[in-house]
């Protein structure tokens, strides 16, 4: 059993999700105010996301370190509230297992060092395999449930983890902040990318759920996803 997943992002009018360069002040406020309001569990981001919440520096990995089996561990933790990464080669770094109030999980693939591992260890950090070579989403999801008691959960950007659970349907809501800006440009993600390379993206429809007009002319649009 997975949890249930609301995906949850903030872009501009023509789909683009960069908010520092459209010029307003503090442009987090837009995309976290109503997030809060959406009461989960556990918010997950992919590792180019979680790389602006957990350590700002590279650590420097021991080089002589035993072997550690590839099975799931469990830091010490007293909260019950998450902060998920998908970083399947071991790539966020760590100075203590907690972002703000959450305990972070890390859900890596084997492939993994086992001096990577270590580190996570050694901060406590949690961590999942879901797949030996590749993320299994569905997999993450199951043992994210079962491990932690997490049965409601929020994908909270970038583009490309958006895109890889939308792909692998599992997204039940989507939560859409739709800011007053044409972005124009056409570099940085979109709210929904993927890997057209491996296998097709197939459209998903949405039913509206309801529109909401927040200060400034931004737009909360919230969905329900149709399986
Ligand atoms: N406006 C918004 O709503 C919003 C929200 C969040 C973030 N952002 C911004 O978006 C930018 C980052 O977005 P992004 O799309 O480039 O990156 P992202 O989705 O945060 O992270 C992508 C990375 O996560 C890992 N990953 C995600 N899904 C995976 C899967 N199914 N299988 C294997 N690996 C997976 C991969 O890591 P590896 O490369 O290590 O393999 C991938 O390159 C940041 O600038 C951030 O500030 C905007």
């Amino acid at each position: 059993m997975r949890p249930y997943v609301i995906c949850h992002s903030m872009s501009s009018v023509d789909g683009r999700i960069l908010g520092d360069r459209w010029g307003f002040k503090n442009p987090a406020q837009y995309f976290e105010k109503p997030a809060s309001k959406i009461k989960v569990d556990a918010w997950i981001v992919g590792r180019t996301t979680m790389q602006e919440f957990c350590s700002p520096r590279k650590h420097k990995l021991q080089t002589r370190v035993s072997k550690l089996p590839r099975t799931d561990f469990v830091g010490e933790h007293k909260t019950k509230t998450y902060a998920v990464g998908i970083d399947p080669s071991g790539k966020c770094f760590w100075d203590k297992n907690m972002v703000d109030t959450e305990h972070a999980i890390e859900v890596l693939t084997e492939k993994v060092s086992d001096a990577y591992l270590h580190h996570l260890r050694e901060k406590q950090v949690s961590y999942i395999f879901a797949g030996r070579k590749e993320i299994d989403l569905e997999l993450a999801l199951t043992k994210l449930r079962k491990l932690f008691g997490i049965k409601k959960a929020r994908i909270d950007g970038g583009g490309h983890v958006n895109g890889s659970f939308l792909k692998a349907g599992l997204i039940d809501e989507f939560s859409h902040i739709v800011m007053p800006v044409a972005d124009g440009t056409m570099d940085g993600p979109t709210v929904f990318e993927t890997d057209g390379a491996k296998g097709k993206m197939i459209p998903k429809k949405l039913q509206l759920k309801s529109v909401k007009r927040l200060d400034g002319g931004v737009l909360w649009v919230r969905y329900s996803v149709k399986h």
